[in-house]
């Protein structure tokens, strides 16, 4: 995605991660080279986004969200397994991510993407959750594809 796609992602940042970036940001994420933003598009409507930061060979994934009426059909999968593919092909190496242990819905989709959780943050968030800090190694891609698709 580029800089065009900045106001539909600030509009499911809304309406999926409740304003987790500003405009600003976003533009950031669309427009710099070390950025990695993959966006699904169902009738010019975006409908899922996953981004991610290259530092070095790590990719470290910031943004994953489906549109509230678009969830439970793979699209959240699918976006980020092709930021994945395209972090791998960039030269990372592993890609990891920070989750709430209380987010069932993104822990499954992150186990299914092949992500483990490697260390845990108690009472990170205001809410007292603790934040699962999850891993992914890029280097065998294929385990990865397989592993999201059985
Ligand atoms: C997390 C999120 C991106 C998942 O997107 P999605 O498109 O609904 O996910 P998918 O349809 O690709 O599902 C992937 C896997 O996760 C499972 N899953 C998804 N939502 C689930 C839920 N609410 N409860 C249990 N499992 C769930 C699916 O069943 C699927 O596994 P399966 O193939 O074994 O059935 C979406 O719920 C969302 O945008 N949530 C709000 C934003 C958010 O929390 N982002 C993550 C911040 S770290």
């Amino acid at each position: 995605m580029g800089a065009e796609q900045v106001e539909a992602c600030l509009a499911l940042d809304q309406a999926s991660l409740g304003g987790l970036w500003t405009r600003e940001q976003w533009q950031q994420e669309l427009s710099q080279s070390d950025r990695l933003c993959v966006g699904l598009l169902l009738e010019q409507r975006l409908i899922a986004v996953a981004c991610g930061w290259l530092v070095v060979d790590e990719l470290q994934i910031g943004a994953v969200a489906v549109a509230p009426d678009q969830r439970r059909r793979g699209h959240g999968r699918q976006v980020l397994m092709a930021l994945l593919q395209e972090a791998r092909r960039r030269g990372a190496m592993r890609a990891t991510l920070e989750v709430s242990s209380a987010n069932t819905a993104a822990t499954a989709l992150y186990g299914r993407c092949g992500f483990s959780t490697e260390g845990i943050r108690r009472g990170y968030y205001r809410n007292g959750d603790d934040a699962l800090i999850q891993w992914v190694q890029l280097q065998d891609m294929e385990t990865v594809r397989i592993a999201a698709h059985s």
